[in-house]
């Protein structure tokens, strides 16, 4: 049988490959905690998460969600927006990040969800490659559907494509306006 993978799903199975525990990782989107929770079990007990979103109640579900499942010991969350992370990530792993996950837009169910905005996360983007260590890596998923989700996806291709020093490990770019997209991208050519 023929099953399509979400993006989402094909962003966790490059993270498999690339992530080692003892990690340390950013989820610059955080909303209901699942990528947050899946990168808590990738770098296992002696990696760190940091995790950023401006909602107050994303913050207090995912946590009560880690806590339940039992890793809210290596994370930690920030009720912040990502467009600050340089300043709450401490120093010493400033070109030592794994990886950083976007997983832009809004969140699906949430009244009045914050929503990403190309400005703050091209900031964040930019911030995110300065982070990363040399085999680090950046997964993008953005949304052109929803109102200036077409903007936004617009900067993230124009960022990616003027960043002349990034390796693509994936990228799909749908032909559909409303369908996601995502790049998946690192300093040095992937090698599992
Ligand atoms: C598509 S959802 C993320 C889904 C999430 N990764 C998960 O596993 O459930 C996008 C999230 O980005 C958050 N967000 C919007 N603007 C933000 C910002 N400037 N900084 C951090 N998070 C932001 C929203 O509040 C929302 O929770």
């Amino acid at each position: 049988m023929y099953t399509k993978k979400s993006l989402v799903e094909i962003s966790h199975e490059m993270a498999e490959t690339l992530i080692n525990k003892g990690d340390k990782v950013i989820d610059a989107t955080v909303g209901n905690g699942f990528d947050t929770c899946f990168l808590a079990e990738q770098v296992g007990n002696k990696g760190h998460v940091f995790g950023f979103d401006l909602q107050e109640q994303a913050i207090k579900n995912t946590r009560k969600y880690l806590k339940n499942i039992g890793v809210l010991d290596r994370v930690t969350l920030f009720n912040v927006g990502h467009e600050s992370m340089f300043q709450y990530i401490p120093k010493v792993y400033i070109e030592e990040i794994k990886s950083v996950f976007f997983n832009l837009g809004y969140l699906p169910g949430f009244v009045n969800s914050s929503i990403t905005k190309p400005e703050t996360t091209l900031l964040a983007l930019n911030m995110a490659w300065r982070l990363i260590s040399n085999e680090g890596f950046i997964s993008i998923i953005y949304y052109p559907g929803h109102s200036g989700g077409e903007e936004e996806s617009q900067c993230v291709k124009s960022w990616v494509s003027n960043n002349k020093t990034k390796y693509i490990y994936y990228e799909f770019n749908s032909q559909s306006k409303n369908r996601p997209g995502c790049f998946i991208i690192g300093k040095y050519p992937y090698s599992s």
